[in-house]
């Protein structure tokens, strides 16, 4: 099952916020409704956002609704990952060929989702084993698997390149707070993969790097700018400063729409706050505030390799 497709022209998805619990596919009709999704992080991680903006400004041209109108809300449904405004551009672009050509182009993001992320997946294992070892423990963060893209993954479609070759060994990941993402989504993406992992608290990870337990941090991006700073999942600095201190590799797999050379650096990108509510909760103390950072930026210094669909950037040699 793909974690977002076009099927009898509207928009089916799987809600992530059930998982791992429950396995739900909803059926989206209305760009309101897609908006509504992406908000509340039922459809989450950059490239299915990328492909959630797509089809969502098909799927306002099939509803006959205002398409540049509908292209504008759906930009602007959370700030930080460029794919999302990425694919709502490709789409718009075709608005004078009409709908079908709209609807084409859609598609294609999508199935080219697959095809793309399959390919970084191999590349990333090939660097890893030629720079890194025959059999390797990897660190991740958030989630950047299937459930982040159509079917395939990023960093966890690296891990699933390095486990076809047998070069895998164990994944430790972070449970990536407050919405743990890598202890509900993750986790359940290694468990239907068969591989051997381990749910690690987030402010373990430099104990995991300083222990030796992993030879390679692996984690997907949001957006990296143009001078190669990179936007992810809040808790991925302090793992890349831990990777430094550590001298294991930080390698950032992400597909070419989520560079974007039109931000100069980490500190222009407009990272997303969510509600405090998220992080409050009953173990919290009534009238305690929270600042809710969703992202958060890693220097390029830090990162040893950028992972694309097309490229390896080598943003910094092994030490
Ligand atoms: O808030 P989310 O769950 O959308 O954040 C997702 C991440 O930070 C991922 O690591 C990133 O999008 C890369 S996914 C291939």
């Amino acid at each position: 099952m793909r974690t977002i497709d076009w099927k009898n022209e509207r928009i089916v998805l799987i809600d992530q916020t059930l998982l791992p619990g429950t396995f739900k596919v909803v059926d989206i009709d209305t760009v309101d409704e897609l908006i509504d999704a992406i908000k509340r992080l039922a459809v989450r991680g950059a490239p299915a956002l990328g492909v959630a903006g797509a089809l969502g400004v098909a799927l306002a041209a099939r509803n006959g609704d205002d398409v540049p109108a509908a292209a504008d809300k759906l930009s602007k449904a959370r700030p930080t990952a460029v794919n999302l405004s990425w694919g709502v551009n490709q789409v718009l672009a075709k608005l004078d060929q009409g709908t079908d050509a709209m609807v084409e182009t859609a598609k294609h993001i999508l199935e080219g989702d697959v095809r793309r992320h399959s390919d970084l997946g191999r590349r990333g294992a090939q660097w890893l084993v030629d720079n890194v070892g025959p059999r390797i423990n990897v660190h991740t963060h958030c989630n950047a698997g299937a459930l982040a893209c159509v079917e395939w993954g990023t960093a966890l479609g690296v891990v699933r390149a390095l486990q076809e070759r047998d070069a895998l060994g164990h994944v430790y990941l972070d449970e990536t707070r407050p919405l743990l993402q890598g202890a509900r989504l993750t986790a359940w993406e290694l468990r239907q993969m068969g591989v051997e992992h381990t749910v690690v608290v987030d402010s373990a990870g430099a104990t995991v790097l300083a222990r030796g337990l992993v030879q390679a941090v692996l984690v997907g991006a949001d957006r990296i700018a143009a001078n190669g700073d990179v936007v992810n999942k809040i808790g991925t600095y302090p793992l890349a400063l831990a990777a430094a201190r550590a001298n294991v590799p930080f390698l950032v797999a992400a597909p070419e729409s989520t560079v974007d050379m039109a931000t100069p650096d980490g500190a222009s990108v407009e990272i997303e706050i969510r509600d405090a509510a998220e992080v409050l909760g009953d173990h919290t103390p009534d009238g305690s505030a929270a600042l809710n950072f969703a992202f958060d930026v890693t220097p390029a210094d830090l990162v040893t390799a950028i992972i694309t669909d097309e490229r390896i950037i080598d943003a910094k040699p092994l030490g």
